[in-house]
């Protein structure tokens, strides 16, 4: 579909010309602005404009010849929905948002489940599997070869690694290696993981290699954005408190470490652009004792927060876990936890960061030239089907 020109440029004039999509302007190898942003007059100007099919040139008045594809123009474009003529043009059809799909409570069986060899070979099953995780907040994968290998390039699949003090890529049969309560055969309430670090891990991957002279073990999922929006509706104040009170996270388990977040993190992040949620810190373990609220305010927080915790034991999704089958799940939204269990097991799995993951799959989900055209886009929110987080 063709656009007008002239009311998208005259709406975006403060930025358009220091963003010049030309070969002078944007390296085209690196994608970095390479112009000079402030050796362009302040009061630059449109002197004329040429369109084709799919590009805008337009001459400024210092003299450089802008070149802009529409599509670029378009996602740029402030407050375009006010504009005459321009109301009806749909985002093209890879790019139609679908809403996050609540998790349904219990039924293992309908979980999304994807193949080893499908998303190991093919970028169409890479996409399917990133979306499921995406949309469902988790994902099993089957037919994993049983070993640790395997299991680290199906998580390199999607991107590195994420490195912790408590390593990279983990693979251990139940001891005390690392003080943390994770590393015991005890019971571990459902919580999420990274609570203590500024940029907590988007994606965690499990995968039993075995279980052997002994049971338990259950793996527990709770989709926290789920239990989060109940929570709104019951009591739109208690939910409130988990976005306006910022805690302290800590993990001080190791005699080499005590780290903590740069700041203070609420237990639910709202997003500030697309003012929607995106993040859940939910973590008894790892909380610190906070100072800086008045008596009052604890016990309101207190309130809200057990019944943010009354609503998540009504939503437990336990499975057990068999070897062959991996689980990966976003840690953003989900969370987990695991039954005490008997016996020797040994598990491994690793983190990948959000950046990479997102990235991976906004370029899955669009290509290249769309999603360069829509950096920065953060138009028509929260619907913004480019807005990924
Ligand atoms: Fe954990
Ligand atoms: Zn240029």
């Amino acid at each position: 579909m063709k656009l007008e020109a002239r009311p998208l440029i005259d709406n975006v004039m403060p930025t358009t010309r220091e963003n010049c999509q030309c070969p002078k302007c944007i390296h085209p190898d690196t994608m970095q602005r390479i112009s000079d942003t402030f050796s362009i007059p302040q009061e630059v100007e449109i002197e004329s404009i040429e369109h084709s099919d799919n590009m805008v040139e337009i001459k400024w008045s210092d003299n450089h010849m802008g070149l802009y594809p529409y599509a670029w123009l378009y996602a740029h474009s402030q407050g375009i929905s006010s504009i005459e003529g321009t109301k009806s043009v749909p985002y093209p059809q890879s790019a139609q948002r679908r809403p996050r799909q609540f998790t349904p409570v219990v039924d293992p069986d309908q979980s999304p489940r994807v193949k080893y060899d499908d998303v190991m070979s093919a970028d169409e099953s890479l996409h399917i599997w990133l979306s499921h995780i995406w949309d469902q907040g988790f994902c099993f994968v089957d037919d994993v070869p049983i070993n640790p290998e395997a299991t680290q390039y199906l998580i390199e699949r999607i991107a590195f690694i994420r490195n912790t003090h408590y390593g990279g890529f983990w693979d251990f049969t139940a001891d005390l290696t690392f003080k943390d309560t994770a590393y015991t055969n005890e019971f571990l309430g459902a919580h999420t993981d990274n609570t203590y670090f500024t940029d907590p891990a988007r994606l965690q991957l499990f995968h039993l290699l075995s279980h052997t002279e002994g049971s338990g073990g259950e793996n527990l999922l709770i989709d926290g954005f789920a239990a989060a929006e109940q929570l709104r509706l019951e009591r739109p104040e208690h939910y409130a408190q988990l976005v306006n009170h910022r805690q302290p996270w800590h993990a001080s388990g190791n005699e080499d470490t005590c780290i903590q977040p740069s700041a203070m993190s609420p237990v639910f992040s709202i997003h500030p652009d697309m003012n929607t949620m995106y993040q859940i810190r939910w973590n008894n373990y790892d909380r610190a004792p906070k100072t800086n609220w008045s008596a009052s305010e604890q016990t309101t927080w207190y309130r809200a927060a057990r019944h943010y915790n009354e609503i998540l034991q009504t939503r437990e999704m336990w499975t057990k876990l068999k070897p062959g089958s991996a689980l990966i799940f976003d840690n953003w939204r989900m969370l987990h936890g695991r039954a005490q269990f008997t016996g020797k097991r040994r598990m491994c799995g690793g983190y990948v960061n959000n950046d990479d993951y997102i990235s991976r799959l906004r370029l899955l989900k669009f290509g290249r030239k769309e999603v360069l055209d829509n950096l920065g886009n953060v138009r028509g929110n929260p619907l913004n089907p480019y807005w990924y987080i």
